[in-house]
Formats: C-alpha cells, sequence, structure tokens
C-alpha cells in the first residue's frame, strides 16, 4: 500500500519536528499535522515556530507549503489521510484513578473517537505519542465499536528524539521501530510505514516488532536513559562525602565497554516532559499488576532526582547563610537542557522554587525562553508564587560581578564560552558559582570546570 496523504494530530515537539523530516524526505507524500491549538498552528505557519530546535527552521522553510501543511482544521484533514499519527501529549494524570502515575489518555482517545467519527475509508493510525503498553488495544476498541465500516490497522511507532539534537536525532535515528499485528493485514501496514521511513533510513536499523513490545520498549528505553543519571548523580553526593571525584569516576566506569560513557554526566537532576511522567507510568503499571519490588526499583529513580535538585539548592542556601550573603542570586538558564525553548520539569523551576521558599530573591536569563513560561512554571509548582519574587533580566552578563551567587541551570554554550575568570579575578567581595555539580568560590579559582557541559546523547 502506497501512503500519499498523512494526518499528524499533535503540532508539538515531536509532531512538528518529525513531519517536517517525513515531509521532507518524501516529496511525494502531502503531510498535514493538525493541533487543536490555534496560536500554535499560526506560529508554525510563521518565522517563529513555537519550538525551538536547531535546524528545524530551515527544513520546515523548504518543505512548508510544498507537501507540509500546518492546519487546524483536524477533521478535514482526517478524512482525506490514509495514515494518521497521533502525537498528542500524555501527561501523568492529575485526578482519578492513577492519579499522579498514570498516563492520562484522554487526549490520546478523544482523537479515536474524533478518527472514528470521520472517517470514511481505511486507515493506518500510528500511536507516535509514549503511551503504557496495551494502549493500541484500547485505540482498536475505540476505533471499532464506533466505526465498523472502516478497516482500521493500528501501529506502534514511538519516538526516541532528544529535544536540542531532534533534527540529528530524526536524520540519522539509532533505530526506527515499528509495532504492528501479525496478520496479514497488519503486515501490509508495518511494510507501508517502513516504506515511508526507507527514504532515508537504512532497512537494518528498522526494527519491527509486535505491538506491545514496541509500547513498552519506548517506556523503557526512557526509564534506562533516567536510571543512569540518577545512578551517576546518587554516587555525586558519595564522591563529595569521599573526596572521589565524580568526573572521574563517570570516565572510569564509561570507558568498560560494557558500561559506555553516555548519560554519565553528573547534574542537577534530568528535567524534560518525559524521563518522569514515563517513569511513573511504569511504576503504575508494575503497581497495578502487583509488582510492588519492581515499582519500587523504577521509582526510586525519581526519588533521587528530587533529592538531587533539594541538595543543590541547600548548598547555594548554606553558602548564602554561612558567607554573609545577600539573599540574591542570578540563575542562568531555564530550560531543561540547552538548545531548547522547552521548560518542562526542568530542574530551574524546582531550584528557584526552594530558593524563593528560602527567603532569596532570584535574577533569571534563558536565551530561548520568554518570562512569561518562567512564570507560569513557577505558578504551576506553587499555589503562593508572587511574579515580584523573580526578576527576569534580558543581559545578565553586563553587570554580572555584581552578583554573589550565580547559579548554571542550563549549560547553554553562551555560559561555557563566557569569558568568567576575566570578571571575578578583578572583584574582591565573595563570589560563587554553581556549577551543576561544584560551588566554585570565584575569588580562589584559576580556571572554572564546567563539568557540567556535554550533557545528552551526543
Ligand atoms: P506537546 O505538548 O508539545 O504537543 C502535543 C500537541 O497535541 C499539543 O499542541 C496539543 O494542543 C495537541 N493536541 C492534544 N489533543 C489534541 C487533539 N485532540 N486534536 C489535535 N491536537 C491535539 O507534546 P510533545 O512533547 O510533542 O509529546 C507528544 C508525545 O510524544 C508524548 O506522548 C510524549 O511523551 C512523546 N515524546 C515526546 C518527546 C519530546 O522530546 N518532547 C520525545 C519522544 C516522545
Ligand atoms: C529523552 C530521551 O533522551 C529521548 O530518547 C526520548 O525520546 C525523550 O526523552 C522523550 O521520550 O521525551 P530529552 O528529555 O529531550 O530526551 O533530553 P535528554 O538529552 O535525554 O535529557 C534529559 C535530561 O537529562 C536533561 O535535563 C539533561 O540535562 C539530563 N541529563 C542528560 C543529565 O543530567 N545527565 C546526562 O548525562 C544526560
Amino acid at each position: 500500500m502506497k501512503i500519499k496523504n498523512i494526518c499528524c494530530i499533535g503540532a508539538g515537539y515531536v509532531g512538528g519536528p518529525t513531519m517536517s523530516v517525513i515531509a521532507q524526505k518524501n516529496p511525494k507524500i502531502k503531510v498535514n499535522v493538525v493541533d487543536i491549538n490555534s496560536d500554535k498552528i499560526a506560529a508554525w505557519n510563521s518565522k517563529n515556530l513555537p519550538v525551538y530546535e536547531p535546524g528545524l527552521l530551515k527544513v520546515v522553510k523548504e518543505t512548508r507549503g510544498k507537501n507540509l501543511f500546518f492546519s487546524t482544521n483536524v477533521n478535514q484533514h482526517i478524512y482525506e489521510a490514509d495514515m494518521i499519527f497521533i502525537s498528542v501529549n500524555t501527561p501523568t494524570k492529575t485526578s482519578g484513578e492513577g492519579k499522579g502515575y498514570a498516563a492520562d489518555l484522554r487526549y490520546i482517545e478523544s482523537c479515536a473517537k474524533q478518527i472514528a467519527k470521520i472517517s470514511k475509508n481505511n486507515k493506518i493510525i500510528v500511536e507516535k505519542s509514549t503511551v503504557p503498553v496495551r494502549t493500541s488495544e484500547k485505540i482498536k476498541e475505540i476505533l471499532r465499536s464506533n466505526n465498523s465500516s472502516v478497516d482500521f490497522q493500528i501501529l506502534s511507532n514511538p519516538e526516541f528524539l532528544a529535544e536540542g539534537t531532534a533534527m540529528r536525532d530524526l536524520e540519522i535515528p539509532d533505530r526506527v521501530l515499528i509495532g504492528g499485528d501479525n496478520t496479514p493485514e497488519g503486515k501490509k501496514a508495518v511494510e507501508a510505514l517502513v516504506e515511508i521511513y526507507t527514504s532515508w533510513v537504512p532497512i537494518e536499523n528498522i526494527l519491527t516488532t509486535n505491538l506491545w513490545s514496541s509500547e513498552l520498549s519506548k517506556l523503557t528505553a526512557n526509564a534506562f536513559l533516567a536510571q543512569r543519571i540518577s545512578s551517576i548523580n546518587s554516587l555525586s553526593e558519595l564522591c563529595e562525602e569521599t573526596g572521589a571525584d565524580i568526573e572521574e569516576v563517570s570516565k572510569a566506569i564509561g570507558m568498560d565497554s560494557r558500561i559506555g560513557n553516555s548519560f554519565l554526566k553528573t547534574s542537577v537532576g534530568f528535567g524534560g516532559s518525559c524521563f518522569q511522567k514515563d517513569i511513573l507510568n511504569l511504576v503504575y503499571i508494575s503497581k497495578s499488576m502487583g509488582l510492588n519490588q519492581v515499582a519500587d526499583y523504577w521509582e526510586q529513580i525519581l526519588i533521587i532526582n528530587k533529592h538531587q535538585r533539594d541538595r543543590f539548592s541547600k548548598k547555594i542556601l548554606n553558602c548564602i547563610a554561612k558567607n554573609y550573603l545577600e539573599p540574591k542570586a542570578l540563575l542562568l538558564g531555564w530550560a531543561f537542557k540547552k538548545n531548547t525553548n522547552d521548560t518542562r520539569e526542568s530542574a530551574a523551576i524546582y531550584v528557584a522554587n526552594n530558593l524563593i521558599n528560602g527567603g532569596v530573591s532570584i535574577d533569571i536569563y534563558d536565551p530561548k525562553v520568554k518570562e512569561s513560561q518562567v512564570h507560569r512554571d513557577l505558578s504551576f509548582i506553587n499555589v503562593n508564587y508572587k511574579k515580584s519574587s523573580v526578576n527576569f533580566v534580558d543581559k545578565p552578563f553586563s553587570n554580572i560581578s555584581d552578583y554573589n551567587i550565580i547559579s548554571i541551570m542550563t549549560e547553554w554554550d553562551e555560559f561555557k564560552d563566557f569569558d568568567w575568570e576575566n570578571v571575578y579575578t578583578k572583584i574582591k567581595k565573595p563570589a560563587f558559582i554553581f556549577d551543576g555539580r561544584n560551588i566554585l568560590n570565584m575569588n580562589k579559582i584559576s580556571k572554572i570546570g564546567f563539568n557540567y557541559f556535554g550533557l545528552g546523547r551526543r
């Protein structure tokens, strides 16, 4: 089956970049990305894309208006499509059964209902969103019980891109995973999606499995990645107590080819929209099957992550108290990692909140995050948050030597490249910089280590 018309529901961090690349690599396929959020769609149709991702604008400019379109006309594009990607958000439930743990599948379910209602011809439905194992079963049920005159084939095709390197990850993926039913129709659907990817991905990097293995592999991949970060972060505390150096330990263990050196950088804690939610989901699934030890094992990753953020905040508060400093700090970076404007679950939010609660007034700078987002993030985790607790600055470096406390929260290159030594060798007052692991006394150091830089996949 040759796919001619794709609809992707959800124009977010995954839908937008993924479909841009699919459109670029398959110029004969018409790709419509739809969303209920009209501001987002307007931004996708402008030069100020709603997602900041290096290299994205170039691909969008190349394809938009040719075979890539962004629209709020969800029904029309569902109707026209022969393949529909569901790429909507699957956040942690905030109420009802599984509150605080289970994935909220209401957006997925509402897409399935809408697809069933609108469809008049056979369609392949692709789960792009990260979902609990066996969600495809639910989608099938909704589709078939609401529309019995159309054949729907369901595929699972989880996305493994990391923000900040999304375009590279999409261009040269480690693997593309496609789960489908082991029936003649199911196999044909898998082949149709494989054909789209083979326009640029070598066939040996395309892995086909059954539906449930594919769904569970996505959750597991994120859990394994987060587990490595919590492992190294837990050891960073032990290093501080014993005099061992976490950078040296990380290097020493990472050189073992069985362990590998990726994702072994200590940090203030991992952020991002997915690690926490996917682990909570794994914990929920395990608990609901009575596998309490399995659930506890994975939950510990999140306990350590919170501990690391709290520990880091305490270091700053103690530093202020011990050195009788004015309770004021500059936080450099708000995004959860460099090269993205995404702030979801960023460690900066939690550290800032801890500092505000500790009576510290804070200035914040991030090259890509807007001030309104900072206020939204803080009021989301703290009902008593007042806008006046933080001050958003545009040019932090012009008066940087006025600060006694500077904390680098995101490893943006401009923070690494700044000439720190030149500033601080000139000043006499005590000043401290937190680089994601160490507190460095600015007056004593000859070189800032910035061991925190170079997080991520590549
Ligand atoms: P997002 O919040 O950026 O985008 C989701 C979009 O879906 C939103 O714009 C929302 O308005 C839209 N939407 C929701 N319901 C809709 C409906 N019924 N009709 C039309 N539009 C609708 O989310 P995201 O970061 O792109 O993540 C999407 C999924 O991909 C999640 O399941 C996530 O776990 C997974 N994922 C995310 C990443 C990442 O880096 N962000 C990577 C891999 C996988
Ligand atoms: C992560 C995975 O890497 C992707 O494969 C996956 O598709 C995605 O989640 C998802 O499902 O959403 P992402 O969260 O965008 O991608 O970014 P990462 O590079 O994984 O970084 C996540 C967090 O871990 C960041 O806060 C980063 O600073 C932190 N990190 C990363 C560390 O603290 N130490 C490291 O060594 C690496």
